[in-house]
């Protein structure tokens, strides 16, 4: 009988089989209920006991060849049908979901490539600052009233260390450590103690420029408004409102011509057809003379601007919050602006 054991084993090695039905077959003539181990088993009761152990260690071998056996071909037969370089190539590739940029980030993107296309290069900065880069050098001194437009969270006072009001503090930064000419761009985020709505938050991004050459004049940054709005918005018909911002003089509020069209114009413009985008003017001299550039030789020009305040404009979103919240409603209908 061991004999007959043996010529099973061989046959078990030597089994292949390229499909699935077959090697179900194979199982069921040795391990069915019917099949070859079960009537070796059974005769194994009715042999001599000296023959046992030779024949039961011979059995033990044959079972353990044809589970193997059924182990090993499985896995070849599946890998073969379901992955691998011999599966179905023309199956469809498995999805993934490749989730969406940020609109503030879209929206920061262009403003850059649309400046580096004239020459202005990034610069970084702190969100951190102390008083001198953030208010004092800017021609905002300790009390001035000035400073009340920009509230914001000190870290720790006297020496007051505060976060950011706006990224100019990083272009008083550049200027105390690089000569003219400066053309460079600062994008970043700015708090300040605001009561947060609809429209304003204490948590915002802006992106501010700065151009220092020698006889940089008001109709150079005119030109380049003209040049970004159009670039930005298609829309080219701006104009230029006098204000104040204590670290440039003169100092003006861009507005850009939205029209009066439809509803929404009328509404987001509040019935004048005008929208406005952005604060601008010449630097100051004191301010130069602050970061270390002489104003007799140098003169320059400075804008800066709320980048939720253009992404609400170009994508006609009405409240400020939803690009803070992560709501995924909100962020996946930017996907194919990427
Ligand atoms: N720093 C100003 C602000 O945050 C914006 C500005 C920059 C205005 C440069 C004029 C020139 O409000």
């Amino acid at each position: 009988m061991i004999e007959e054991v043996k010529k099973h084993l061989k046959k078990v090695n030597d089994f292949e089989t390229e499909n699935l039905s077959d090697l179900e077959l194979f199982r069921i003539e040795y391990l069915g209920k019917k099949g070859v181990l079960n009537k070796f088993f059974t005769s194994f009761r009715n042999v001599s006991i000296d023959y046992k152990k030779e024949f039961g260690k011979e059995l033990n071998i044959l079972k353990n060849a044809v589970t193997e056996k059924i182990k090993h071909l499985k896995g070849v037969l599946n890998s073969n049908n379901e992955e691998g370089v011999n599966g179905d190539l023309f199956r469809p590739g498995l999805d993934f979901d490749s989730g969406s940029r940020h609109p503030l980030s879209i929206v920061k993107n262009r403003i850059i490539s649309i400046f580096s296309q004239i020459g202005f290069n990034l610069s970084d900065g702190p969100e951190i600052e102390d008083d001198w880069h953030n208010f004092s050098a800017l021609n905002l001194p300790e009390h001035h009233p000035a400073r009340d437009m920009q509230d914001t969270f000190f870290i720790q006072t006297n020496p007051d260390i505060l976060l950011r009001t706006h990224t100019s503090s990083v272009q008083v930064r550049y200027m105390e450590n690089n000569e003219p000419p400066i053309r460079i761009l600062s994008p970043g985020r700015v708090f300040r103690n605001e009561a947060i709505s609809s429209r304003s938050h204490c948590i915002f991004h802006q992106v501010e420029g700065l151009y220092i050459n020698k006889e940089v004049s008001f109709a150079d940054l005119k030109q380049t408004l003209e040049y970004f709005t159009k670039a930005l918005f298609g829309k080219s018909i701006i104009r230029l409102r006098p204000s104040y911002f204590p670290f440039t003089e003169p100092s003006a509020e861009v507005d850009i011509y939205w029209g009066l069209e439809t509803e929404i114009d009328r509404r987001i413009t509040k019935g004048t057809g005008w929208l406005e985008i952005m604060g601008c003017g010449m630097v100051d001299p004191n301010v130069l003379i602050n970061c270390g550039i002489d104003p007799e030789k140098y003169s320059g020009y400075a804008f800066g601007m709320g980048i939720e305040r253009i992404a609400m404009l170009l994508y006609q979103i009405n409240d400020i919050r939803m690009f803070f919240e992560n709501d995924l409603r909100f962020l996946k209908q930017f996907k194919s602006s990427i």
